[in-house]
């Protein structure tokens, strides 16, 4: 396979499906319609959608379900997710339905400040540029006010402009490193605008600097980037009960079972092996609200790893403890969400999200997040800790199965019956799929 295109994007939408399709399809008519199946009926959601992103030629469905029942502090919540893993949805239902009964979660946003960098070269005397950086930092700042003025009507804006000296890691390298608050905002579009002004502004006040000789003048910006490493824009879940009270039909013994579960944690919190698939069933749950919320998982998932590794190791991201007699469960994570601009305003199904959360602020919604991924965390660790994972997870993935087989509503009847008292695995189904078909 070796098809080379050029002016690609140019192309119509029929014209780069119907290329698409003669390219890697041996039946191109099937693709093309398989294609079409999933455009929107209403031309303008679809338009919407085109939109998005370059080079349109489908939409890519995922289902959106919802966790009802979660309990935080004081509030019940119906938690919209979208995601393709089968027992993700069910998992956080079953834990916001546990602990409703035993005191719900509690959260609490512990700050929210986002961070932008100016990566900049400068050949020179660094206390000389640390002089002409204190000599022109409010004009910095006053060269953003026409970017930061609507935000800092809304009580954000720029809240810190350092500069920092990294020569001692890479030669001649510094930073114009800027703090902001982005209130509910995700902030990525404004801090990026602050920041290429911050840069322009630095160049041309360097050129005009009487206390620089030639080479001093000349700085050379590399690049100027938000960061998603945002260490303190973080978020506080936490469940906790009486050992006694985590009783119930599958927990007989709640002190043994609070030991395995304290002791499960220990092990991701030593065990980088075991510490990456405990964070992510966190993952699992965030990043379900992330998308529904027309959030960025990619930048949230990049800031939470890396706060994962913030002591040199990577670490489970929640802890547990059993003290007095009380089981605590909880962590701490970086998100930088919004509810208001990007996606929020324009995803219909974003809009439907956001109105079943009661439309949160940018910190509701952090504190809805970081509860979804600890119950996450719960259900994972309460499932391996009792039965393995594998018979919550295979019973809600037999349906794919069922669907992969192409069984009938009769079909689905029977096996559903049997793997009520038999144990489920793929093999198991499509043998007996095969029993009831010979
Ligand atoms: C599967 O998507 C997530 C789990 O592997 C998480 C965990 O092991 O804690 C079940």
């Amino acid at each position: 396979m070796n098809n080379a295109v050029s002016g690609f994007s140019k192309l119509t939408k029929e014209e780069k499906i119907n290329w698409i399709a003669n390219a890697y399809f041996t039946n191109p008519a099937e693709a093309i319609a398989t294609l079409k199946q999933y455009w929107n009926n209403d031309a303008k959601v679809q338009q919407l959608h085109d939109d998005f992103i370059e080079n349109t030629i489908s939409n890519f469905y995922l289902p959106m379900g919802i966790a009802p029942n979660f309990l935080i502090n004081g509030n019940y919540y119906s938690v919209p997710m979208v995601i393709e893993e089968s027992s993700v949805v069910a998992a956080a239902a079953k834990s916001a339905k546990f602990w409703s009964t035993r005191g719900g979660f509690k959260a609490t946003v512990v700050n929210t400040e986002k961070i932008g960098q100016v990566h900049f070269l400068f050949q020179g005397d660094s206390v000389r540029l640390q002089s002409f950086f204190e000599a022109i930092k409010p004009i910095l700042l006053a060269a953003t006010e026409s970017i930061t003025a609507n935000m800092q009507k809304r009580g954000g804006g720029i809240t810190s402009l350092e500069l920092r000296d990294k020569t001692t890691e890479l030669e001649n390298y510094f930073q114009l490193h800027a703090t902001f608050e982005t209130k509910d905002s995700m902030g990525a579009n404004f801090i990026n605008s602050c920041l290429e002004q911050l840069a322009k502004t630095l160049k041309e006040e360097a050129l005009n600097y009487a206390g620089f000789n030639d080479a001093e003048k000349n700085i050379s910006v590399v690049m100027s980037i938000l960061s998603n490493y945002v260490p303190n824009c973080i978020v506080r879940a936490e469940v906790s009960c009486q050992v006694a009270d985590l009783a119930e039909k599958k927990i007989e013994n709640p002190q043994e079972f609070a030991e395995k579960f304290v002791q499960a944690v220990r092990i991701a919190e030593i065990e980088p092996f075991r510490a990456v698939t405990h964070n992510k069933g966190i993952m699992n749950g965030v990043d379900a609200v992330i998308l529904a919320t027309g959030n960025d998982f990619r930048a949230v998932e990049a800031g939470v790893h890396a706060y994962a590794s913030r002591n040199g190791q990577y670490s489970s991201l929640s802890h547990a403890q059993i003290e007095n007699g009380i089981f605590t469960f909880w962590m701490e994570i970086p998100l930088a969400v919004g509810t208001v601009g990007g996606l929020t305003s324009l995803h219909p199904l974003v809009k439907i999200a956001l109105e079943i959360l009661g439309k949160p602020s940018a910190s509701q919604l952090m504190e809805i997040v970081a509860v979804t991924g600890l119950a996450q965390n719960f259900a994972a660790l309460r499932s391996l800790t009792t039965t393995g994972i594998q018979e919550g997870h295979m019973k809600m993935h037999i349906n794919n199965i069922l669907n992969q087989y192409q069984t009938t509503p009769e079909e689905r009847k029977m096996i559903k019956s049997h793997f009520e008292n038999n144990t489920i695995s793929h093999a198991a189904v499509v043998s007996f799929i095969d029993s009831l078909r010979k």
